[in-house]
């Protein structure tokens, strides 16, 4: 899309984030197993933890709530300026930057997960690869990388536009483009008040399951687990969405 860079979806979402996604999933189930996850023999209390696109913090509070040391990623400083103004928010180490090259040195971490489609915000597959091949090398042994994204659909090209919300004061409508052939979906929601007009763009290129899979293994990484969502119900042919967790192999 033109005019649209990493930073673009952030700085134009994050006043409306909260409201708009705070319970898209179930965030304090999500919390409990990422700090399961990253209290490895040795790093008693848990962490650290690095959130790739931490946004407004939906995910990383909670997590860091629990004692968790909890480092977050993002490229957005209207993003880390919501997760900053938030109680608890000090606590959650924020840093400016791209999550397919994170500007973190050689630190290490238990658990580096990817949640909510974040992932898919990376339009170059390349990118997706770099992003998965940096978190594979920051791994602490026993560690866990974890993806929670879509499962995509096989379908045709769409175009759509729809409401989101409607009031006496405010429309907002939903305008997309989808081309499966190119695993991309675009769009803009589109925020209209007699105070003038508020355009929020986003842009995704998918991942398969298994695309990710391959991904993983090329950044020396296998597939541990995969559940259907944070309750670790079991994946199956028809769940939406997954939560997939990569491990290094047994040496
Ligand atoms: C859908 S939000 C998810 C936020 C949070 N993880 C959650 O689950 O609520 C995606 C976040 O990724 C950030 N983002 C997008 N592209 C990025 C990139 N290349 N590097 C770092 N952050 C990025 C956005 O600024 C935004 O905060």
């Amino acid at each position: 899309m033109d005019g649209y860079d990493h930073a673009t979806y952030g700085d134009r979402f994050a006043a409306v984030y909260d409201d708009w996604y705070q319970g898209i999933t179930d965030a304090p189930t999500c919390a409990a197993l990422l700090a399961e996850l990253a209290d490895l023999e040795g790093h008693a209390g848990g962490g650290p933890v690095l959130e790739l696109g931490v946004g407004t913090g939906r995910l990383a509070l909670p997590l860091s709530a629990m004692g968790v040391q909890v480092v977050g990623v993002d490229a957005s400083e209207a993003m880390l300026a919501e997760l900053a103004a938030k109680d608890g928010g000090g606590a959650v180490e924020a840093v400016l930057g791209d999550m397919a090259a994170p500007p973190l040195g050689d630190r290490a971490f238990a658990v580096v997960f990817v949640a909510y489609n974040t992932l898919f915000n990376l339009v170059d597959p390349a990118d997706q690869q770099r992003c998965i091949a940096d978190a594979a090398a920051r791994l602490l042994p026993g560690g866990s990388f974890v993806v929670e994204a879509f499962v995509p659909v096989p379908g045709r090209a769409q175009e759509a536009v729809a409401p989101r919300t409607i009031t006496a004061d405010r429309v907002v409508l939903s305008v997309s483009q989808t081309d499966p052939g190119r695993q991309e979906a675009l769009g803009q929601y589109v925020d209209i008040t007699e105070a003038g007009i508020t355009l929020r763009p986003w842009h995704i290129r998918w991942s398969t399951p298994e695309q990710l899979d391959d991904m993983a293994a090329a950044a020396g990484l296998v597939l541990a687990d995969r559940w259907a969502d944070w309750e670790r119900t079991p994946f199956g042919p028809d769940s939406p969405s997954h939560v997939s967790r990569y491990t290094a192999p047994p040496t």
